[in-house]
């Protein structure tokens, strides 16, 4: 699908993202080179490096590809670094990375629990911190008045609870506090915002087919509320628009690309049968006066 954004809303910018390589980190790679940002890449496995650089490069889009794991502070400066020096600048951090698996909460063990926190919360902050030198105002290749922009991916699915997913959801929510954490302090002394974008169920990913079998997915279908999966795509225009002037308001916000779905439960009743019951409920209602006790109707 063709974006709605101007093709140079993010020209002239250096974009790097964790999880780059593959998933939605592969697509906000895609769209921000396709909309004018330079990319660089960080992820674990270096084929899948190679083949995503090559996939941008051949686009037309400036792309680097860094091996590291975000869970070594080592690796996260290096990677900070090396970007700096690739580019000389760095405007845009995306924190796209995780880990996952389900797993019920008794047959979990502390270590399964610690390695998601390790990778998707430590890890976000970890590389917060490393790039914060060069995200503020007044940072090396920046100028004094404006800061750079944090965009921390996470999920919905603790805004309630999900089956299998303590460690996930746990995780998740060290993101989405570090993310308003970080969008006041850093917002308030640096000038840089800080976001995140909550994907719902986004088909082709590989969160999605670890964790969602197909026949639960159709199944599901029967309380979305708008009965379909998510694309990559909708969370690359969702990271377009945060990242572009067009957010330039926007700090400490997670935007929920879901669909509504995190809002959703089972329809107690069916919709003709409301009509039905509400005014017969009215009626008896209005009918009964105030104050009688239900014994004597
Ligand atoms: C129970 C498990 C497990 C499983 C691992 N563990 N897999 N426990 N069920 N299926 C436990 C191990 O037993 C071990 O604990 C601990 O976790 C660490 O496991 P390792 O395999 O040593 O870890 P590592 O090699 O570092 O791999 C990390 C990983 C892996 C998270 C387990 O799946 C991974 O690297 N994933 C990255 C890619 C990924 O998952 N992408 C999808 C992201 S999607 P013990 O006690 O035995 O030592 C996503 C969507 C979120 O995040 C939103 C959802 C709605």
């Amino acid at each position: 699908m063709d974006s709605p954004f101007k093709q140079d809303a993010l020209k002239g910018k250096v974009a790097l993202i964790t999880g780059g390589g593959s998933g939605i980190g592969f697509e906000i790679s895609r769209q921000f080179g396709k909309h004018g940002a330079s990319i660089a890449i960080m992820g674990r496995r270096q084929h899948v490096l190679d083949s995503a650089v090559s996939a941008l490069t051949s686009l037309g889009i400036p792309a680097t590809g860094f091996v590291g794991d975000v869970r070594k502070q080592e690796d996260a400066r290096r990677v900070v670094e090396s970007t700096f020096q690739h580019y000389g600048r760095i405007d845009i951090l995306v924190n796209a990375a995780a880990g996952n698996f389900l797993a019920s909460a008794e047959d979990l063990s502390s270590n399964g629990f610690r390695t998601v926190l390790d990778i998707d919360a430590v890890g976000t902050f970890t590389m917060c911190r490393e790039a914060l030198v060069y995200l503020k105002k007044g940072g090396p290749g920046r100028n004094s008045s404006s800061g750079g922009l944090i965009l921390n991916i996470s999920a919905t699915l603790h805004y309630t609870a999900s089956w299998y997913q303590v460690h996930v959801s746990a995780a998740k929510a060290a993101v989405d506090a570090t993310t308003r954490n970080l969008a006041l302090e850093w917002g308030t002394d640096y000038d840089i915002r800080v976001n995140g974008i909550a994907p719902g169920p986004i088909g082709d990913t590989p969160g999605m087919s670890k964790l969602v079998p197909d026949e639960i997915i159709s199944k599901a279908r029967d309380y979305m509320p708008l009965y379909k999966l998510g694309e990559k795509w909708d969370i690359a225009m969702a990271s377009v628009y945060l990242a572009s002037d067009a957010g330039k308001y926007i700090n400490g916000t997670i935007l929920p690309v879901d669909g509504g779905l995190w809002l959703s439960r089972p329809r107690h009743l069916p919709k003709d049968a409301v009509k039905q019951l509400s005014r017969v409920v009215e009626k008896k209602s209005r009918n009964t006066p105030v104050g009688v006790p239900k014994s004597k109707l």
